[in-house]
């Protein structure tokens, strides 16, 4: 029993970090980017070393050298360390921590300190494993996410967590660690294959179905706009989504997820499942968009929600492009059981304690439960099979 002469201190520490929306962060006029990196300490040289995915480099072979002349154009603010470094992005680079140690090995080599910044541009898996590289190195240097999908624009970049696969299991290996800034360049998006301009916006279905009606029917009548991808109706989508998640994280009290609550992952426990049972070839936002329909039909079927709003959320996400079944979801796993089961214990202990996964009462309004009927996830898949 703690007597009350022992110590039992207190700790607490205020975060903030601008989320920034703006095109062409490297043209030399764009103030957007100087204004984050010298926001703490205007008048001070900094330096910065900026890791990009693969993908993007190819996509834009003119951005590296925009990005020079812009730390040129800006050298009382900016000193760069050294060339950018290029890694393979995509979902490969976070299997286990051999891509994560290597980008640690490299900031080593480039005497990255605690105040020197890391400036992450890629997807949102690169953006994890090199975010959770950038915080286990000296215990957190600073970083700078330029998220370049859809996904990671609308939802993965703006938030506090970064991390990577092991043991089988989705974001074993993490932190939480909230960045310097995130600067979301909407040109970026441009060169996105159609699979991944589509893919984010079931993120954007979900908070929406979770938070904000109004948001609900604005996807559905703008879902032709975002299934053609239309560049205005995707911009509006992306902010509005980011500015839902950012108010959940800073306004729901629990940013660093310590109770057991977590409505922001609202369809995951069965997306994050499949994912790994597909061997990611199911990209993240697709598994989302049937994990919100599974738990959609579950919130039906367990009495708490109108079957019209499961009509509408299926609608909804295949009128943008989702295909609502993968045969992967009916794996066995070696006693006869459904594997995708595995995926409700899994994200039991992933957030520790009870069971909490999030169920619908109506649009824009969720609510914790602490069971789901395996019969219940059984029928969702029957339904969605049949209708596929
Ligand atoms: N940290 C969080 O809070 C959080 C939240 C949601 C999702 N996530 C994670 O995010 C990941 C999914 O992110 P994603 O959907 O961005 O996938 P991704 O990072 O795998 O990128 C998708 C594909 O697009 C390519 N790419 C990226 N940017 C491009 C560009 N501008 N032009 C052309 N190609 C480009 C990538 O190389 C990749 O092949 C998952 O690992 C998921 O777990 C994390
Ligand atoms: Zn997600």
């Amino acid at each position: 029993v703690a007597a009350a002469s022992d110590p039992h201190p207190c700790l607490s520490v205020a975060f903030d970090y601008p989320v920034v929306f703006t095109r062409d962060l490297f043209g030399v006029e764009n103030p957007a980017l100087a204004g984050v990196l010298g926001r703490k300490e205007p008048t001070r040289k900094h330096r910065l070393l900026i890791l990009v995915e693969e993908a993007v480099v190819r996509s834009w072979p003119g951005l590296l050298a925009e990005a020079a002349r812009y730390a040129k154009s800006h050298k009382k603010l900016i000193e760069l360390a050294g060339e950018p470094i290029v890694f393979e992005g995509g979902e490969a680079c976070k299997d286990g921590l051999a891509t994560a140690l290597e980008v640690a090995e490299r900031l080593n080599e480039r005497g990255m300190d605690r105040q020197s910044f890391v400036m992450i541009i890629g997807g949102g898996a690169f953006l994890d494993m090199v975010g959770f590289a950038a915080a286990i190195t000296h215990r957190g240097v600073r970083i700078v996410r330029v998220p370049t999908t859809v996904l990671a624009q609308a939802d993965s970049a703006v938030g506090v967590k970064n991390g990577v696969n092991a043991f089988g299991k989705k974001n074993f290996l993490g932190t939480f660690a909230p960045p310097f800034a995130v600067v979301n360049d909407e040109r970026l998006l441009e060169s996105l294959p159609p699979r991944e301009r589509v893919g984010g916006m079931s993120e954007a279905v979900k908070v929406a179905l979770i938070k904000d009606p109004s948001f609900f029917t604005w996807i559905q009548a703008n879902a032709a706009r975002l299934a053609a991808h239309d560049h205005e109706a995707t911009a509006t989508l992306i902010r509005r989504s980011a500015q839902l998640h950012l108010d959940h994280i800073a306004g729901a009290g629990d940013p660093f997820e310590l109770g057991t609550g977590r409505p922001l992952d609202f369809g995951h426990w069965s997306a994050h499942k499949l994912e790994s049972l597909s061997k990611y070839e199911v990209r993240h936002g697709e598994a989302v968009a049937i994990g919100v329909a599974i738990d959609t039909w579950c919130s039906v079927e367990g009495g708490f929600l109108a079957r019209s709003v499961l009509e509408d959320v299926v609608r909804l996400l295949e009128a943008i492009g989702f295909r609502l079944w993968d045969p992967r979801l009916s794996t066995t796993s070696a006693g006869g059981k459904l594997a995708l089961l595995e995926g409700l214990d899994e994200f039991r202990e992933h957030l520790g304690g009870e069971l909490t996964i999030t169920l619908l009462r109506d649009v824009g309004s969720g609510f914790d439960a602490h069971a789901l009927d395996p019969d219940l996830v059984k029928g969702a898949l029957a339904w969605l099979e049949a209708r596929r």
